[in-house]
């Protein structure tokens, strides 16, 4: 009778989620990541990817694409595409046992070790998203987003998630106490004025910066060449005008 009883209570308190998500699954999604979610040609297998991954693609509204494989500098134009609130915890439920195994939804409160989570932005994250967090190239062709409109969730997921080209970051390389102290930091990026004393021109990732100091050294040598141009006169123009005047004497 238990045996029975308890099933059935089991299958009363499971939320109405599963069904609605697995239909909302069926139209945004199946398209590209199939029925069984192992994948299409239009997109990516999803067994195992995590949940912070799937949470990180739809509450940006990366996710649902309007078009395979689109890549990240034309995705400004993803928040008019993102799914409302209710429909992406629905679909998160349905898809849980499938991308379970990948990391889960990060836990995150906003620390207050600021100055910790400042250290860490820098060792971690400034490299790619800049100093002051307004992204940058990264080479390849591949951008590194501003962090000025991700919510402390959205830091979260992504710094467990890791999606394409960013890293994923671990338990062991920053623990839930890092990650609270530098998610605290990133939001503050968000709200900081633009620190005094600085040149007034801002960071624009490596590669243009690299790409200033070569066009420096270009216009440098180019100043060098012209100069010493100038300076010394052509020998032979002057000996053959040196030659004329002593013929027509
Ligand atoms: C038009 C095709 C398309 C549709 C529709 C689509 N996706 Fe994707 N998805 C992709 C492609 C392509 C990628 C590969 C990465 C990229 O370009 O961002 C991807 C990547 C992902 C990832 C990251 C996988 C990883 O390796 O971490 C997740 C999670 C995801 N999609 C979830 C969804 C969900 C959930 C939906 C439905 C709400 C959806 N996608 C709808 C094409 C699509
Ligand atoms: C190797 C370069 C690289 C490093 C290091 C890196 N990221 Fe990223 N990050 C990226 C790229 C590329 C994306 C965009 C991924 C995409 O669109 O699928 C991204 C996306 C993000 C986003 C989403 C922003 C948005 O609004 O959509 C956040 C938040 C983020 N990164 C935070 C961090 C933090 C915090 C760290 C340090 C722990 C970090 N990243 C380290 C490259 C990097």
């Amino acid at each position: 009778m238990l045996a029975l009883l308890v099933p059935l209570l089991l299958a009363a308190a499971t939320p109405a989620h599963e069904p609605r998500g697995a239909a909302l699954y069926a139209t945004y999604c199946a398209s590209c990541h199939g029925a069984d979610a192992r994948g299409t040609p239009d997109g990516p297998s999803l067994r195992g990817v995590g949940l912070a991954s799937v949470d990180f693609y739809l509450t940006t509204g990366r996710m649902p694409a309007a078009v395979p494989w689109l890549e990240i500098g034309d995705r400004d134009e993803r928040e008019g595409q993102r799914l409302a609130p209710a429909d992406i915890r629905a679909i998160e439920a349905y898809l849980a046992p499938i991308v379970a195994g990948g990391p889960p939804i990060p836990e995150v409160i906003a620390g207050s070790n600021l100055e910790h989570g400042r250290a860490l932005y820098a060792l971690n994250c400034e490299h790619c998203h800049s100093a002051n967090g307004d992204g940058g190239a990264i080479g390849g062709f591949a951008w590194a987003p501003d962090l000025h409109h991700a919510p402390i969730t959205v830091v979260a997921d992504a710094v467990r998630a890791g999606p394409e080209e960013m890293p994923r970051f671990g338990e062991r390389q920053l623990s839930a106490a890092d990650l609270n102290d530098l998610a605290a930091y990133v939001i503050g990026l968000q709200t900081a004025a633009p620190p005094r004393g600085v040149p007034p021109f801002r960071s624009s990732g490596p590669v243009p910066e690299g790409a200033i100091g070569y066009l420096a050294i270009i216009v440098l040598v180019a100043f060098v060449f012209t100069y010493w141009r100038e300076s010394t006169p052509p020998r032979d123009r002057e000996e053959s005008v040196r030659r004329d005047e002593g013929e027509r004497a």
